[in-house]
């Protein structure tokens, strides 16, 4: 293959065949192309674009660059679930286990955080014991037998997408719809998925800032899903609010087992009760209904996508019932266990509050409404407190975050609590603090009423 015809056809607008996206793709994965000629096409494709046909190819060539997982043939569906990321985003946890419990397969690959989003790895990292590593036979092992994993990627899953997203990140050419498309549903038609419900997040703290970028996002992912037999369907979410009430690895592990446990008290704005292994009980995290409530929609999609549901209200019950019954709650406990988790040391740390070594908390100064609550600040925050990445390399500390996070719509009084800041040293709270305050606007009148979930496309 001559390379350089190709990326002169991509900068002048002209369409790539389907074998030359496969030639490319395969030289790229066997590094017969430089990074600096890789660099220039892709380049050429965030000016010119790839129509759905090239989408499709390169995205059918990223997958087979690697191993794609094959479970056994299984009466229950296999899905998944993929977030665009956001800050305090911990649907993945106890959607994993509901999923399993309502009869799906859920073999759950998910990344690590970069820049100000979290990862679901690294916040189940935060758990004693578990390992996010597994070989593929064991994560074909473990949902057969568990029902459900959340695990990385395997080292030989799509590795044109780790060689591909690397030089992105560094050229400039990471916000190209074609590619995100690209690189987002090769991995997940790598697991061999028969539907998938995206979360397309947009707004301050989210990759696409607004509505229309999202929704055009979502438009292609959903075609391309469906066009390579994956049921797909998406929901725009809104990202300007932060998700639930915490932000940080472990103290958003603690948000979602209060969400596993709150079942018949969903919707109480009440501190929710973890029962213990040994019977002792532990105040949890605040359960919220927006956490709740995006769970219960993502479950209540993929119910509608797999099953002969009547209506997404029907199905959205049907999920609220399971999750209610307790069964998630164990199932989670089932998934650690499986995964190697410690589970005397998890309870014995879900115990501890707080768990870093310096807490503040943060106090509103005048009275009114909330309208805002800065989803970017709350994340760049968390970041600087070390629970998040500036480079790939830099390390995650667990304990770190925010929590208690006062929601806009809430009336507040001067004095009443905002946050709680965790951090590892009480000069680096109290400048987190700060920037928190501000973070908040309180308003004499309340917000209009705007619900997280916008939209859904099937
Ligand atoms: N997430 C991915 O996995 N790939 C992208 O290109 C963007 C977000």
């Amino acid at each position: 293959m001559q390379f350089l015809p190709l990326i002169e056809a991509k900068r002048d607008g002209r369409t790539l065949a389907v074998s030359d996206l496969q030639e490319i793709v395969a030289a790229y994965t066997a590094q017969a192309i430089p990074d600096y000629q890789m660099a220039a096409f892709l380049m050429a494709v965030f000016f010119r674009g790839l129509d759905p046909t090239e989408t499709a190819a390169l995205t059918l060539a990223m997958r087979d660059s690697g191993e794609v997982l094959r479970f056994p043939s299984d009466p229950r569906p296999l899905v998944d679930k993929h977030s665009t990321g956001g800050v305090g985003d911990k649907v993945s946890l106890p959607l994993t286990p509901l999923l399993a419990c309502l009869g799906f397969r859920v073999p759950m690959i998910s990344g690590r955080g970069l820049g100000i989003t979290g990862g679901t790895l690294d916040k189940l990292e935060s758990i004693p014991g578990f390992t996010t590593a597994l070989p593929s036979k064991r994560i074909i092992e473990l949902v057969q037998e568990v029902g459900c994993v959340i695990c990385g990627q395997t080292d030989r899953m799509v590795p044109a997408d780790k060689r591909l997203y690397a030089l992105r990140d560094v050229t400039g050419t990471v916000p190209s719809i074609p590619l995100i498309v690209a690189s987002i549903l090769s991995k997940k038609l790598a697991e061999g998925l028969e539907a998938l419900v995206l979360d397309v997040k947009f707004g301050a703290a989210a990759f696409m800032p607004t509505l229309e970028k999202a929704r055009e996002l979502a438009r292609a992912m959903v075609a391309l899903g469906n066009q390579c037999g994956v049921r797909t369907r998406a929901l725009l979410t809104q990202m300007d609010a932060p998700l639930g009430r915490s932000a940080g690895n472990w103290l958003e592990v603690k948000e979602a087992v209060a969400c596993l446990e709150a079942g018949p008290g969903r919707g109480q704005l009440v501190p929710g009760r973890i029962g213990s292994p040994s019977g002792s009980e532990v105040e949890a995290a605040p359960i919220t209904d927006d956490l709740t409530d995006l769970v219960l929609a993502c479950a209540a999609q993929m119910l509608v996508l797999c099953d002969p549901y009547p209506s997404v209200e029907a199905a959205h019950g049907a999920a609220a019932a399971c999750l209610a019954s307790g069964a998630p709650r164990r199932k989670w406990d089932e998934m650690l266990a499986a995964q190697g988790a410690d589970l005397p040391a998890f309870y014995d740390r879900l115990a501890l509050d707080p768990t870093a070594p310096a807490m503040a908390e943060v106090k509103a100064l005048s009275g009114g409404f909330i309208t805002a609550c800065d989803a970017r600040v709350i994340g760049e925050v968390v970041r600087a407190l070390g629970g998040g990445r500036l480079t790939k390399d830099d390390v995650v500390h667990h304990a770190v975050g925010v929590d208690r996070l006062a929601k806009p719509g809430e009336r507040v009084t001067p004095g009443s609590l905002l946050a709680r800041v965790h951090g590892l040293e009480v000069g680096q709270v109290q400048a987190a603090c700060s920037r928190i305050q501000a973070a908040f606007v309180i308003s004499d009148g309340p917000p209009t009423p705007a619900s997280a979930i916008l939209e859904v496309l099937s």
